[in-house]
């Protein structure tokens, strides 16, 4: 059976102060028994207190970017080596807002793939059509391609690092889901196409998580799709119960 997972992109939100308040709240009300993962994504600077606060406990952590480069002259930047050395393992990568705001391209993004899996960190990887290509129909291609030129150049083996996450742009932040059909469509597709160039065990076993305006009305609904493997959480992440009340959904 696949993983289910809830992963709680927090963007750029929380002080150093508000994400150890967060993570204990967390820590606190999670079920521990539970079977699904819960992994938390705080911005950089919180990442290593929140990676201490959370060791030996059920949550895991993410960071949110990195640079492909192994270290050198790029003011400003992390590298996946920096990430590991403060006991992180997972890193978000091609987030639609990576995509728009700081102009990541697929090439560029197979080159941080590359450095996250040399450095043997686990990789959700983000993709999802704008509203302009779901109304002129070209959706399942523009998915396709996303994939295609920012994934598909891993070995079948990787697969076992990485974690898909299926987040149409029009539904980010936005208050509108992509409804529970509209989001087993595309994992379906999703897992086809994975299916026609790796095989079936591959195409079998990759988690693939829904991102978009999930919140704990909807999600049970979502979730009960059959490809759907969980969420990547944003708004509804920010706070405990609304988080909890999404891994109860799982
Ligand atoms: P919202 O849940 O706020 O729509 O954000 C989704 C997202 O971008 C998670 O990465």
């Amino acid at each position: 059976m696949r993983t289910k997972i809830v992963a709680g992109n927090w963007k750029m939100n929380k002080n150093l102060q508000e994400s150890h308040n967060l993570t204990l709240d967390i820590l606190s009300k999670l079920n521990a028994n539970s079977a699904t993962r819960v992994i938390i994504a705080p911005t950089f600077t919180n990442l290593h207190a929140v990676a201490n606060q959370t060791k030996n406990t059920k949550v895991e952590v993410a960071a949110q970017n990195l640079h492909q480069a192994d270290n050198g002259a790029f003011t400003g930047e992390i590298s996946a080596d920096m990430i590991k050395s403060v006991g992180v393992n997972i890193v978000i990568l091609g987030h639609s807002e990576r995509r728009a705001y700081f102009g990541e391209t697929d090439e560029l993004l197979t080159q941080k793939v590359n450095a996250a899996l040399t450095n043997d960190l686990e990789i959700i990887f983000c993709f999802g059509e704008e509203l302009k290509d779901r109304k002129s129909g070209k959706h399942f291609e523009v998915v396709e391609n996303q994939l295609k030129n920012g994934i598909f150049h891993i070995e079948a083996a990787a697969w076992k690092s990485v974690v898909l996450a299926y987040e149409p742009v029009w539904a980010i932040g936005t208050g509108e889901t992509a409804s529970p059909e509209q989001a087993q469509e595309m994992h379906d597709f999703i897992r086809k196409t994975i299916n026609r160039k790796y095989g079936k065990s591959v195409a079998d076993s990759v988690s693939i998580l829904y991102g978009g305006s999930v919140k704990p009305d909807n999600a049970k609904e979502i979730f009960s799709k059959p490809d759907v493997d969980g969420g990547l959480i944003g708004g509804a992440s920010l706070k405990a119960d609304d988080f909890l009340a999404i891994v109860d959904a799982v």
